[in-house]
């Protein structure tokens, strides 16, 4: 094969690949509404539950009644059968490292499951499937399993409820009310899929050079931790906790904007006009924390009871539309309902990455099964052609 570039079909440059077009999908599209292949969010958000949406994105039908409880016992199954080592070697890791965050240590977890399930390259299309499948059940069995790993407490078994109660249920370690769980399973549905942000990009990338699923799930989690993507949803609660009252809302964000700095929950790529997203989830949380009783709401971190922090919430967006013309994103209101739960600030994004295995999943079945290797050009700004010299001739700097 030559080593000569081939011809670039444009050397436009797009900085963060905004607004290149890098692929096609039949996964979910953006055009004005917010649809799971073809189905607009607003009625998925309203009555589908996670387990009916995972089903949509990863078999590309909604499933039937019967579909619905096989795929539910296949994803129950799976958080059931993780093998015991892959514990244990958390166990050993929670043991060096105590405090570190569960995003690396799903990650890790998902990491070793590839190891132990052994990934069939290439994969029939039927062993995918299954794989995604498996993965949706034991990333939040593996996500409650580190909690309690972290803590020195043995694992508790993983309830035998839809995905959502289940995982609410072993995060706050209490049953959660059927309003908890409803608005709980909504973020789930909310958070599932994307299109191409950059973190289910980083899985379809990694998975077209015919690596497994997954190595593309392990590369979509380390993309999702950081706080311009899935990361942003711990930082929008750090930050409300950093300013504390409504009062503080406008310094700080004149410090914030004097210093160039972004405020967690607010701006996209994609959406100029608002995600439709937040809209929807906004709603929601406000009516949430003015029926949860004192004591419940707000009991998780610094960043105040749920009023308080409904009103200083509500000062910051007004502020950010009127001094910068942004709108919330997904992750603002999010942080916000599961600080209302009585969540920890550490398991939001973990949260996130269970919503989005279903997405990603999705997305890594639909690479493989027509696949063109992603690989993009450059545009060199380094120096100009230069010699080569022999180290004794080199100066010292
Ligand atoms: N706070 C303050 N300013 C912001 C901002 C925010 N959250 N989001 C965008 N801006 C500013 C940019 O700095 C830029 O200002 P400039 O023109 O003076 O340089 C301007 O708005 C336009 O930004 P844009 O180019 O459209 O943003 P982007 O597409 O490159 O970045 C995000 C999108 C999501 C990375 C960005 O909005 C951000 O960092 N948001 C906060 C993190 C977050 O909530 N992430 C979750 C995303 S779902």
């Amino acid at each position: 094969m030559s080593d000569q570039p081939t011809t670039p079909a444009s050397t436009e440059l797009a900085r963060g690949l905004a607004g290149v077009v890098a692929g096609r999908t039949a996964v979910c599209s953006l055009d004005g509404d917010l649809r799971y292949r073809g189905y607009s969010i607003g009625p998925l958000a309203e009555a589908a539950d996670f387990e009916d949406v995972a089903y949509l994105l990863i078999h590309g039908e909604l499933p039937t009644a019967l579909e619905h409880r096989s795929f539910s016992e296949r994803i129950r199954a799976a958080a059931h059968g993780i093998a015991p080592e892959v514990f244990e070697a958390l166990r050993v890791l929670a043991r060096m490292a105590p405090d570190c965050s569960p995003m690396d240590a799903l990650r890790t977890g998902v990491s070793m499951l590839g190891q132990v399930e052994l990934d069939l390259t290439p994969p029939p299309h039927a062993a995918l499937v299954a794989q995604a499948e498996r993965l949706l059940g034991q990333v939040p069995a593996l996500l409650a399993a580190w909690i309690d790993i972290a803590a020195a407490r043995p694992v508790a078994p993983w309830p035998d409820r839809p995905l959502a109660a289940a995982l609410l249920e072993r995060l706050t370690g209490r049953i959660p009310t059927p309003e908890e769980v409803a608005i709980f399973g909504t973020t789930l549905v909310l958070y599932a899929e994307h299109e191409f942000n950059a973190s289910t990009f980083a899985a379809r990338t990694v998975v077209s050079t015919g690596s497994d699923m997954h190595s593309g799930i392990v590369a979509a989690i380390g993309a999702l931790k950081g706080p311009l993507h899935g990361g942003a949803n711990e930082q929008v609660l750090e930050q409300l906790a950093a300013i504390g009252t409504a009062d503080r809302a406008g310094p700080w964000l004149e410090e914030q904007f004097a210093t160039r700095r972004v405020v967690m929950g607010f701006g996209h790529r994609v959406y100029k006009d608002g995600d439709v997203r937040a809209k929807l989830l906004g709603r929601l949380c406000s009516r949430l924390v003015a029926g949860v009783p004192d004591g419940v709401v707000g009991r998780s971190s610094g960043a105040g009871d749920g009023e308080a922090l409904e009103s200083l919430a509500a000062k910051v967006e007004q502020m950010m539309l009127a001094r910068k013309g942004l709108r919330p994103n997904l992750d603002w209101p999010a942080a916000r309902v599961y600080h209302a739960l009585g969540l920890p600030v550490c398991v939001f994004t973990p949260i996130f990455v269970v919503a989005r295995m279903s997405g990603w999943t999705a997305h890594i079945i639909e690479q493989v099964g027509d696949n063109r290797l992603i690989r993009p050009l450059s545009l060199y700004c380094g120096p100009p052609p230069r010699e080569w010299l022999p180290r004794d001739s080199r100066e010292s700097r």
